[in-house]
Formats: structure tokens, sequence, C-alpha cells
């Protein structure tokens, strides 16, 4: 069968190949074999295959974390009511491994799709919008005014659409000024601010509403420089969500001298998703396929390809960090 592999530690353009692998063979007596139909690229697979987690990442590696695939065959000790699912659709999740055209899970980790939620839909329902669906609900029930960073990426459109869905609350977005890149839809915005604005730390701080004195959170996915200036923006006693690194540098250790009552806090899906029960995981996913069904949490894609056109996608630097749309992958075109 067909995969593309990340034969060592890099960037992704430089270190994946589609090759030509052996069959997963019979599935383990808990496991479960699926036949990827649709997967993606995100930057999660970038920092995995970077080498970013030498402890857990053993190379040569097929990544992907996202995707979906229908069950074909099961082992002989799966429950019954998991054996059931032969013929359907489930996101396998617990590791990487989407990137090629069969894989064998623990049936413990495989999340049954909804029939009438579509490939195209299904396959991007777990990075983005389930980490948007958790930190929203963790952090934001009970804010006058969130904030989001990076608010042209695809989390961040999901972001605002949950604030203003279920909190009827429109956050203030940030960008880099990146020309031609916009918020997907400026409606849920209160207002888009660019740190290319040399006043943009004030506008941040008076984008508040009423007598609150900056937002009480704010959700950010670049680090480094910004930390310092997006603690010193928050209301008193209010938290910075620290959720990626686009920026490539950790905040500084002065972030958390907790100024003016303030926190920092980490949010890491896998945290959530590698310590909930394995029976709860379908639980975790009910919102967003909920929300899915009425149009929400939909994914731009950039690029449609099969896993030999991927190679050539990656390093063109669509797709995955470019904030304009998804790569989808068919493994079988
Ligand atoms: N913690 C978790 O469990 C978790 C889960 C899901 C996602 N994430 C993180 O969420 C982030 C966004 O993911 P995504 O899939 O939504 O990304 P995406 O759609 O590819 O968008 C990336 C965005 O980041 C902006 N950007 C890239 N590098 C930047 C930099 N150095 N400074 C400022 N802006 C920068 C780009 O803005 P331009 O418009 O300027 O190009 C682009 O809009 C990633 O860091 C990802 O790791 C974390």
């Amino acid at each position: 069968m067909r995969a593309a592999v990340a034969d060592r530690p890099g960037p992704l353009h430089e270190v994946v190949t589609v090759q030509t692998v052996p069959e997963p063979g019979a599935p383990g007596p808990t496991e479960l074999t699926v036949r990827m139909t649709a997967t993606t690229a995100n930057p999660s697979d970038a920092v995995t295959v970077s080498g970013a987690y030498p402890s857990r990442t053993t190379f040569p590696l097929v990544p992907g974390f996202e995707g979906v695939g229908v069950v074909e065959d099961v082992g002989r000790d799966v429950p019954g009511l998991t054996r059931d699912l032969v013929g359907r659709r489930v996101l396998p999740l617990g590791g990487p491994g989407c990137w090629q055209q069969r894989r064998t899970v623990d049936h413990s980790w495989c999340v049954p799709v909804p029939a009438d939620l579509d490939d195209r839909t299904a396959c991007f329902s777990y990075i983005n919008p389930l980490t948007a669906s958790l930190m929203v609900s963790r952090y934001c029930r009970n804010a006058r005014s969130v904030a989001v960073t990076a608010a042209t990426s695809a989390i961040a459109g999901h972001l605002a659409e949950l604030l203003t869905e279920q909190f009827s609350l429109r956050p203030v977005g940030l960008v880099r000024g990146t020309p031609g890149s916009t918020v997907a839809d400026p409606d849920r915005w209160a207002e888009v601010i660019s740190t290319a604005d040399p006043d943009w730390r004030s506008r941040l701080r008076s984008s508040a509403p009423g007598d609150t004195q900056g937002p009480d959170v704010i959700l950010d996915c670049i680090g480094g420089p910004l930390g310092n200036d997006l603690v010193d923006a928050l209301a008193p006693g209010g938290t910075l969500v620290l959720y990626g690194l686009l920026s490539g540098t950790p905040l500084a250790v002065d972030c958390f001298d907790g100024r003016g009552g303030t926190r920092v806090e980490m949010f890491r899906l896998r945290d959530t998703v590698h310590s909930a029960p394995r029976r709860d995981l379908p639980g975790l996913f009910a919102p967003v396929f909920d929300l899915q069904r009425r149009g929400l949490l939909h994914t731009p894609v950039s690029a449609a390809t099969g896993l030999d056109g991927l190679p050539g996608l990656l390093a063109s630097g669509v797709g995955v960090g470019s904030g304009r749309g998804k790569i989808l992958i068919d493994p079988w075109v």
C-alpha cells in the first residue's frame, strides 16, 4: 500500500516522501483495521515531524493526526458493540498515522462518525474544532472580552464562531498584517488589530467594553516575543491561554509573574484526549459534530490531493501554518 513517510526528523517538506510499504496485516486482538478515506495536515504534524518530542516519536514515521476512515476488520477481543463498526466510519485518534491507505488502531481510540457528516467535514473534526470547543467552554464562559491571536488561522475562525454562537461575544482579533490575509468572517469579530500597527497594544487594551481594562482572556498560539505585551494588555485577573508556538519561541519567564493577578495557562489537546477515559471520547466530540451538522466549524480547503501530490504541496507552503485553508488528502487517488 502507499504511505507518506518521514524517514527522519526535519521540516515536513524536506523529509516526507511517498513510499510503497507493507499492508498493516491482521488487526491485533483489540485493534481495528481502518481504511483511510480522507486526511489532512496541521501545524501539529509539522511540530511532531520536526523532532520536537523525541521521547514519544520514532522514525520512520507516518504522520497525520487527523483523518477519517472505514472500519474493515476487527480483532478477536474487540467488544461486541464495537464489532458492529465494520463498514462504519471512525476517527482514529491516539497518535499519528493517517497519511497512509490503511492503519490499525486500538478500538478504544476510534470515535464513530455520524452517518450524516460527509468525509470532507468529518476529516477536519478533530484538531481545530475540538480544541476550539474545549478552550471556549473551559476559559471563556464568564469572559466579557476575549482576544484571539493569529485571527486569520483556521482555528481562530472556529473560536470566533463558537464565541458568537454560544456566548454572543465577538472577540478581538490580532493579526500580523500579512498582505491579502484576512479573517474568514469579519462579522464575527468586534475588531481586528494588526500587530504591525505601532498603537496595537493600546488598541487592544481599550478594545474591551465598558469598565473592563483589557481582555479577560487572550487565546494565543504565537508565543515568544508577543507574550509580555499580551499579559500587559489583560484586564486585572485575566488569563493568557497559550495553545501554540507559531513564533517558534517560548514565552519569556516573566510572563508567568502574576502581575495584576494575571495567569498563564497552557492548553494542549493531547493532554485532554489522552487523560480522558477512552469511553468518554465520543462524548467530547458530540458538541463538535452537532455544530458541524448546523454548518458551523467549517474548514476551508486550500488544495485537494492524493498522497503523491502531498510532498509538492508541502514544499509550496500551502496548507500548514499558512492560514489559507487546509490540504484535503485522499490516500487512494
Ligand atoms: N494546543 C493544541 O492542542 C492545538 C490544537 C490545534 C491547533 N493548535 C495550534 O493553533 C495554531 C493555528 O493552527 P491552524 O491549523 O489554525 O493554523 P493555520 O490555519 O495554518 O493558520 C496559521 C496562521 O498563523 C499565522 N502565523 C503563522 N506564523 C505566525 C507568526 N510567526 N506570527 C504571527 N502569526 C503567524 C498565519 O497568519 P498570516 O495570515 O499572517 O499568514 C496564519 O493565519 C498552531 O500553532 C497550532 O499548533 C494547537
